[in-house]
């Protein structure tokens, strides 16, 4: 949903990643920056950018208050938007005319690959979020040996976890088999911390790698290669909507 509330004009341009602070006042002062077609000194500017046309450089911009992407996240970056020491999946984006406001909408382990949606829509993320929502997500996982019909039978019960990192009640979860008795997709409801290692851990199996595949409707685009995104298409975002 757009609003029709103002921002700073420096702001909104920093926002949807046209530079730091100062490289978009400087931008805005050498008047390459045009709203409703006249050439805009002052930075500190409150503009309607759902009203207005903005253009740099003379090319017309199309603002979208919100943007959603879905990455392919690679093991070894952490969901984060910054970090001092490690490399995190907002790194991964940063480009021109990415916005800067992106978060992840929950986390992946560091070692998880797969489906991570970003985006700067609050509402939408606390939804996907929300634990009362149950917002299925399905990864496929290798384990280090065989899970047996009994364990399947027991994940998909339900299961007590009482470990280190405390204890909650998992919701009976999906789980598929493929073609190698040790690598299943598994769907669960909630997202609590290492969730899907620590139900497997329980039957003394130990998860070697996970990748999310999908969460909620959305699945992840096998045509991304790990570290790559792209923006949801309409369908793909309407879908998500519905759902929560
Ligand atoms: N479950 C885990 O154990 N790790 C993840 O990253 C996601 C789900």
């Amino acid at each position: 949903m757009q609003t029709t509330k103002t921002i700073r004009l420096d702001k909104a341009l920093c926002d949807m990643g046209y530079g730091t602070r100062s490289e978009v006042k400087k931008m805005i002062s050498q008047g390459r920056v045009k709203i409703d077609g006249s050439i805009v000194k002052s930075a500190d500017l409150k503009v309607d950018m759902s009203a207005c046309t903005l253009q740099i450089d003379g090319a017309e911009i199309f603002y979208n208050m919100y943007e959603y992407r879905m990455l392919n996240k690679p093991a070894g970056v952490i969901s984060a938007t910054e970090d001092p020491r490690q490399k995190t999946v907002l790194d991964l984006v940063r480009s021109s005319g990415v916005r800067k406001d992106l978060a992840p909408v929950g986390r992946l382990d560091i070692d998880t690959e797969g489906l991570l949606l970003l985006t700067n829509d609050g509402a939408l993320t606390h939804q996907l979020l929300s634990p009362k929502k149950h917002v299925p997500k399905t990864y496929f996982t290798r384990l280090d040996a065989a899970v047996t019909e009994e364990v399947i039978r027991a994940l998909e019960a339900g299961v007590e976890i009482d470990d280190a990192d405390g204890s909650f009640t998992a919701l009976p979860a999906k789980i598929e088999q493929t073609a190698s008795e040790d690598e299943v997709y598994i769907t669960i409801y909630e997202g609590k911390y290492h969730q899907a290692k620590r139900m497997f851990a329980k039957f003394g199996l130990t998860v070697i790698y996970l990748k999310r595949i999908s969460m909620g409707s959305l699945s992840l685009d096998e045509t991304l290669a790990p570290g790559e995104s792209r923006l949801l298409t309409k369908e793909e975002l309407e879908r998500l909507k519905a759902e929560v």
